[in-house]
């Protein structure tokens, strides 16, 4: 399956600051994504990087805002065109008028897949978000306890483990941080702290 978009710009400059509401991009999400648990996830998704981008980045809320609207439909066609994935959310949400940055980071999210770098700190890091996101999640489910008491050392031992959550590829992980200078250590922190409250 090749799901290179094979470009390089996306969107219209003269879009730039335009957003979707709340309640149109939950609605999109609705829509688009029947499954619940991948729902999840994109709402964690987009729940960190909004927080990231207010509590680490210092970013205003409306810029605060971008971050969350392109965790929020990182996925948002990938239960419905698994072999169109990236493509036709980006192309949707260009018919949408939407700011070309919010584009451009959701076509960041996987550069081996999509063949799309990420250039703002935005893109890198929603690259790194994701995976370790849906990784702790995976982590979380499979303890009694859920995300209480859970430690960044448990995680960092749980990613030693090629075995579990095999599906997360742990290049990618690494692929990501090599491209931001935030420690992996600081970002399961983050992610433990924020994730539990988001539904
Ligand atoms: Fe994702």
């Amino acid at each position: 399956m090749n799901l290179n978009l094979n470009r390089t710009e996306f969107g219209d400059p003269r879009n730039a600051g335009n957003v979707l509401p709340p309640d149109e991009a939950l609605a999109l999400l609705q829509e688009w994504v029947p499954n619940e648990r991948l729902q999840l996830h994109m709402k964690q998704v987009g729940g960190v990087m909004r927080a990231w981008a207010l509590e680490r980045e210092g970013l205003p809320e409306a810029e605060a805002y971008q971050w969350w609207l392109a965790g929020l439909l990182h996925d948002a066609d990938w239960e419905k065109y698994p072999d169109q994935h990236c493509r036709v959310i980006i192309e949707e949400l260009e018919q949408r008028q939407v700011d070309p940055a919010i584009l451009r980071c959701i076509a960041s999210h996987g550069p081996k897949y999509f063949g799309v770098e990420p250039v703002s700190r935005m893109d890198k890091m929603i690259y790194a978000f994701d995976e370790l996101s849906g990784f702790i999640h995976a982590a979380a489910l499979v303890r009694p306890t859920r995300y209480e008491g859970m430690d960044v050392k448990s995680v960092l031992k749980k990613l030693k483990t090629p075995s579990f959550a095999a599906q997360v590829s742990r290049d990618d992980i690494q692929d990501a941080l090599s491209r931001i200078d935030t420690p992996l250590e600081d970002i399961i922190a983050f992610i433990l702290e924020k994730q539990p409250a988001i539904s």
